[in-house]
Order: C-alpha cells, then sequence, then structure tokens
C-alpha cells in the first residue's frame, strides 16, 4: 500500500509513467484529430478548411479574410467537373437540346442536305441567281463553321434559322452557347449579323461576323422553328424569358398537409456578409435533405453594409437577384415562406386538428436527434444571444459527420451570369484579365506591407508588361474605386473595366426590366456584391489570368505569414 504513494516511488519510474501518459495522449490526440479532419473534409466544399477554424473566421468576421476585396465564394457552378458531368445537373437539366454542334455534327448535317457527292460537281452551282439565301441550309452550315474557327472558347449548342440582315449579302443568326468556363449546363443567347459571299465554287464564304448582339433581325426567336417546343410561347416581350423563377405554390389544403417541413426562423446570420449567409443557409438546406423535409425558403435578404453604395445594412433585397432560384427549385425541395405561412394559417383556420408542430428552441438538439420526429413542422428558433443565434451551429460538431451542405444547389443569377456573357461577348471572348486587389488591404500595411506598392500603376505596368502581350483586351477586375486609376495601363492595353459597361444595368438595361419584375416595379440597384460577382466572373473567363497574391505581389492573401 505504502509503495502506491507517489512520495515513496523513485523519481525516474514516475518520469516514465508520465512520458508514456503522455505518448499515449498525444498518440489518441492526433488519431482524434486526423479522424475528425478525415470526417468533417469535404472536397465539395469550396472552403477547403475544416469546419472548426472557419467558425473562428465567423465568431471574429471583422478580421482580415472578410475584407472586402472582391473575392467571393466559387458557387455549385465553379465546382462542378464538367458541364452535365455530375449526374443531379444531368438530370436537372430540363432538355436535351444542350448538345454542342462540333464538327462532326455539323458534317452530318451537311451530308444529310448535300448528299455525299455534290462536292464534287462544282460545275453546277445551284445559288440561284448567284445571290445569297438566308434560308439556304448551306449557308447556316457555313456560319457554324465559321463560329467554331473563330470563337474557340465557346461551345455552340443551337441555332434558328437564319434571317436576312440589312442589305443582300448579310445575316442575321442566332444561336445559344455557353462558355467553356461555365460549368452549368445554362445556355446564354447570341445573335450577330454576318457577312457572306458565294466563292468560285459556289459555296458559302463567311467573309465577316459583326460584333456581340449585332444580328438584330434574329433577336427574337422565330416562333415556327423555336426548337424546344416547350417554350415556345414567348410570356414577357422583354428580356430572358428562359428564366423561370416564380415562386411556386403547393396548390391544395390537402397537398400542404402532406408535406413534412423545416422551417428556420431569422438568426444572427440576418444582415451578415453573403459568405456567412451562404455558410448558414446551406447548413438549413442540408438539414432539411438530410431529415427528408422541404426547406422553407425567405426569398427576402437583409445585404451587409460592405456591399452597400450607402455604406448601411439593406433589407428587401431579394435571393432571386443574386441566386439562380430556378436552379434551386429543381434540385432542393423548397417552399418560400410566405406561401407556407399563408397556407400553414388557412389549415389552422380551417381545420380542428391543427398542424403538428414542433418547436426546437435550440441549436443543441442535433438533426440526428429529430430523424424520428414525425410532426409535419419543425420549427427552429434561434432567439439565443450572438454567436449562439446562427444557423450554421446546427451543424457543427457531431452533425457535421452527417450534413452536407448542398454546395451544388446554389448557383449564380442567370441575370447576372446574362451579363457576364455579354461583357465577354462584346470583347468577342479573346482577352486577358488581372485580379487587382486593393481597398482595405492595400491600406494595412502592417498585414500586407507590400500590396500598395506592387499594385501601383507603374508597378503594375512593369509585372504584366512580362505576362500579357501588348495591345491585348485587358480586363480588370478591382476594387479599386478611381476609374482613372489605371490610365497608365492604356499605353499597353486595350483597358477594360466594370464601370465601362455600366448601361448593361442601367434603367434602360434588360437587368434593370428584369429585376424590376421582381421588385413589385421597383428599380432594384446594383449593389457592391453584385459588382464583385460579375467582375469575377469576366476575370474567370480571361483566356490568361493575373492573381494579386502569387502573380503580382508576395503578401499573403490573409495578411502577413499566412501563406
Ligand atoms: C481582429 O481585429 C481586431 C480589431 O479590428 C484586433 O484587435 C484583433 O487582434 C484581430 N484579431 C486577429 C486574430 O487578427
Ligand atoms: C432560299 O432557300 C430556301 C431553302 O432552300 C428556298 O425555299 C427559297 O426558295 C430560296 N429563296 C430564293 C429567293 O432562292
Ligand atoms: C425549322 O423548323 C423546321 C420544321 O420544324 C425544321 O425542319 C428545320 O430543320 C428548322 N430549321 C432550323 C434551322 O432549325
Ligand atoms: C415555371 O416553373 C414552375 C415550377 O416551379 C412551373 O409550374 C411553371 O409552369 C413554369 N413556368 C413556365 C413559363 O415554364
Ligand atoms: C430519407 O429518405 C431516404 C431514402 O428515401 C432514406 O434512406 C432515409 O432514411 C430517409 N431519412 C429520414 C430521416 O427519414
Ligand atoms: C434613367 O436615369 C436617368 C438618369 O439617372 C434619368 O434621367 C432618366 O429619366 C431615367 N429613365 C427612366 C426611364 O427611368
Ligand atoms: C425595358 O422596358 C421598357 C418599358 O417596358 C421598354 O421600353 C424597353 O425597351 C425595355 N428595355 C429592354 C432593354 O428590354
Ligand atoms: C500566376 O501564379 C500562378 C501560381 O504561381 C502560376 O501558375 C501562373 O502561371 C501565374 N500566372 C501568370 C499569368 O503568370
Amino acid at each position: 500500500m505504502k509503495d502506491s504513494s507517489p512520495g515513496t516511488e523513485p523519481i525516474g519510474q514516475n518520469l516514465i509513467k508520465l512520458i508514456g501518459n503522455l505518448c499515449f495522449s498525444v498518440f489518441v490526440f492526433s488519431v482524434l484529430v486526423f479522424t475528425v479532419v478525415a470526417i468533417t473534409y469535404q472536397p465539395p466544399d469550396p472552403w477547403l478548411e475544416s469546419a472548426p477554424a472557419l467558425t473562428r473566421l465567423f465568431t471574429q468576421s471583422e478580421n482580415a479574410t472578410f475584407k472586402n476585396d472582391n473575392s467571393i465564394l466559387k458557387t455549385g457552378e465553379d465546382l462542378q467537373l464538367s458541364p452535365a458531368g455530375a449526374s443531379a445537373a444531368a438530370s436537372a437539366s430540363p432538355d436535351s437540346g444542350a448538345n454542342p454542334i462540333t464538327e462532326a455534327v455539323i458534317e452530318k448535317a451537311e451530308e444529310g442536305i448535300l448528299g455525299p457527292s455534290s462536292k464534287a460537281d462544282p460545275g453546277s452551282c445551284e445559288i440561284a441567281g448567284g445571290a445569297v439565301n438566308c434560308s439556304d441550309p448551306r449557308l447556316l452550315i457555313a456560319v457554324e463553321k465559321f463560329n467554331l474557327r473563330v470563337f474557340k472558347s465557346i461551345v455552340f449548342l443551337e441555332y434558328q434559322a437564319p434571317v436576312s440582315g440589312s442589305k443582300p449579302g448579310e445575316c442575321d443568326v442566332a444561336y445559344r452557347f455557353r462558355n467553356k468556363k461555365e460549368k452549368s449546363w445554362r445556355k446564354y443567347r447570341d445573335f450577330r449579323r454576318f457577312r457572306v459571299e458565294i466563292g468560285d465554287n459556289c459555296e458559302y464564304k463567311v467573309m465577316h461576323s459583326g460584333g456581340w448582339h449585332s444580328g438584330t433581325n434574329a433577336r427574337r426567336p422565330s416562333r415556327s422553328n423555336a426548337t424546344r417546343g416547350t417554350k415556345a410561347k414567348i410570356l414577357t416581350p422583354v428580356g430572358d424569358n428562359e428564366i423561370n423563377d416564380t415562386i411556386p405554390s403547393l396548390g391544395s389544403d390537402a397537398n400542404f398537409r402532406k408535406g413534412r417541413y423545416l422551417y428556420y426562423s431569422p438568426g444572427g446570420d440576418y444582415c451578415k456578409e453573403m459568405n456567412h449567409y451562404l455558410w448558414s443557409f446551406l447548413c438549413g438546406l442540408g438539414e432539411a435533405m438530410y431529415l427528408n423535409r422541404t426547406f422553407v425558403l425567405d426569398l427576402n435578404m437583409c445585404l451587409a453594409a460592405t456591399y452597400n453604395p450607402s455604406n448601411k445594412d439593406e433589407e428587401g433585397k431579394d435571393f432571386r437577384y443574386y441566386f439562380d432560384f430556378e436552379h434551386l427549385k429543381e434540385v432542393a425541395s423548397i417552399v418560400e415562406e410566405g406561401e407556407f405561412l399563408k397556407d400553414w394559417k388557412k389549415w389552422d383556420k380551417s381545420h380542428k386538428k391543427k398542424m403538428p408542430v414542433r418547436k426546437v428552441v435550440t441549436y443543441k438538439v442535433t438533426p440526428m436527434q429529430l430523424r424520428k420526429d414525425k410532426s409535419s413542422i419543425i420549427w427552429r428558433q434561434f432567439d439565443a444571444p450572438e454567436p449562439e443565434n446562427y444557423w450554421y451551429r446546427v451543424c457543427e460538431g457531431q452533425a457535421a459527420k452527417y450534413i452536407q451542405r448542398p454546395w451544388h444547389a446554389i448557383w449564380k443569377s442567370k441575370r447576372l451570369m446574362n451579363i457576364v456573357s455579354e461583357i465577354s461577348g462584346r470583347m468577342d471572348w479573346d482577352f486577358d484579365a488581372v485580379h487587382v486587389v486593393r481597398g482595405e488591404k492595400a491600406q494595412n500595411k502592417e498585414l500586407w506591407p507590400h500590396l500598395d506598392a506592387d499594385t501601383s500603376p507603374d508597378a503594375l505596368l512593369l509585372k504584366l508588361k512580362g505576362m500579357i502581350a501588348p495591345w491585348r483586351n485587358l480586363y480588370i477586375a478591382t476594387n479599386e474605386p478611381f476609374y482613372n486609376y489605371f490610365d497608365k495601363l492604356r499605353s499597353q492595353y486595350k483597358v477594360h473595366l466594370l464601370d465601362d459597361y455600366r448601361e448593361l444595368w442601367s434603367n434602360t438595361s434588360e437587368w434593370h426590366n428584369e429585376t424590376m419584375l421582381l421588385n413589385k416595379g421597383r428599380t432594384v440597384e446594383f449593389d457592391g456584391y453584385m459588382r464583385v460577382a460579375v467582375d469575377t466572373e469576366v476575370l474567370y473567363r480571361g483566356k490568361t489570368r493575373v492573381e494579386t497574391f502569387y502573380n503580382l505581389t508576395k503578401d499573403c492573401k490573409d495578411g502577413i505569414n499566412t501563406c
């Protein structure tokens, strides 16, 4: 008995025990860490950081990483491996007309029209009177070949029948396309004017193509030849009539009663930065998917002050300004909050037996504990003081093992992407791009000692000369507010800045018309987040892309000693 009392044991033996214990603890700890990392690491998360690190970031979010520097989160369409590559995307694709028009496809069409032998018969030129006939199928083939040769960064998806341009020898052709860097199956529209001649061997030759959207006569989809039968009816006279982000209704009472819902009350996430919003929203949506429930989505958003020209938080923004609601509807089970509350009230008023509701007042009740709950509505409330009232806390700890954030469900708004296409299209998809981060980071010499100097006009010119050939189109994505800051570069490059395209969101634009419809007829402001989203996406479409961090400066993205 005496021997076991610490005082009598030799020091050496104690030490060995201690070291042994310590080693074992370290071993256990590292296994634990490894396990946690292995479990929480989910490749589709664009953060590529562990959840605890993120939580830390969020709880002290005023600091470095979230300084508004024109970096935005990648969304679902950036993360897929190939267009329609992921099976989820393929099944969500609403039609089958998404096959690229390749050389093989054109050749096949050509054989169908001309027959295999016609090429070897130059004597009989059948092009009547030597006049260019825009309706001639052979002309379309010539245009298709031309496009394929000239616009290498574009996948052409479907053509409409060419129509006459403004004078003989001109044809206007509309088509749908996708940039090769766009990873969603979404299609964009262009219509150009082509100048066509008839060559010696009696073939159509495309001599020249007009600029982006130059083929105004082909602007409207021709109804007789609408390739997609379902959408032949044109509903609105303006804008991109392929966007359908109407709010679905649940239909009958009985339908509503049959559903199972997961309803999150607003939490501390309201008016936080967009990255925080997404991190939280996708937690909620992930839980709903895990529980096989319909998620109740509040389309009203509050945009954090950093993105607002007014420098104040602004309520009353619509989810659909920023994200693709149509895609979300297709890949996830959701119901809009207003519809949901209306139906719920109606039900409770007209039936003796109310909708069964389970209120959950703390995030400490895990999704796993709610699995067996049969209530029609699970209503999570977030009334605790910050940071206990963030939605994403539901997905912390054990829950992280079970809930996957459905990043694939979030795409950027097609309306914003139409602006991106327009800007890139006007440069004929032939441009290089540089990302110049300045703003708060450039002013903070403690965390980014060289950034300011490395992004000064002289330094930029010097560095870019080594990377981009002179007189290329150079798109500059930047948070530098002073428009003339980059004037020095104009001696070497054709400089393009987002503000050069401001008419694309001015009050005469399609975007303006379309967003107004979502905002009860009131004008929608093109805010800082939209700017950043468009700026970044154009940047991604550049042929050569120069980044601030790692290309222009040795400073680290998140401040000194973080890389
Ligand atoms: C975050 O910023 C505050 C002031 O803005 C500063 O006091 C604090 O040390 C910073 N934290 C980190 C981890 O840099
Ligand atoms: C143009 O081509 C179409 C289709 O081949 C044909 O029906 C039409 O008659 C032609 N028009 C003229 C003026 O040749
Ligand atoms: C136009 O429609 C007709 C009949 O639907 C079809 O045969 C023809 O191939 C279409 N033309 C084009 C260019 O799609
Ligand atoms: C839009 O989508 C809804 C389903 O969300 C559908 O019921 C409606 O018919 C669609 N409208 C059009 C014009 O396609
Ligand atoms: C959700 O549905 C899937 C497949 O239908 C099933 O495997 C899973 O157990 C369900 N989860 C819950 C919580 O009911
Ligand atoms: C568009 O904005 C300009 C200047 O902001 C204003 O003068 C003009 O009246 C507006 N037009 C419309 C149709 O709202
Ligand atoms: C926007 O709507 C107005 C009024 O409805 C219309 O006159 C204008 O042509 C539209 N602009 C575009 C670019 O569609
Ligand atoms: C920018 O830096 C990255 C990483 O060092 C490098 O791979 C890339 O080629 C650089 N870009 C240019 C245009 O030099």
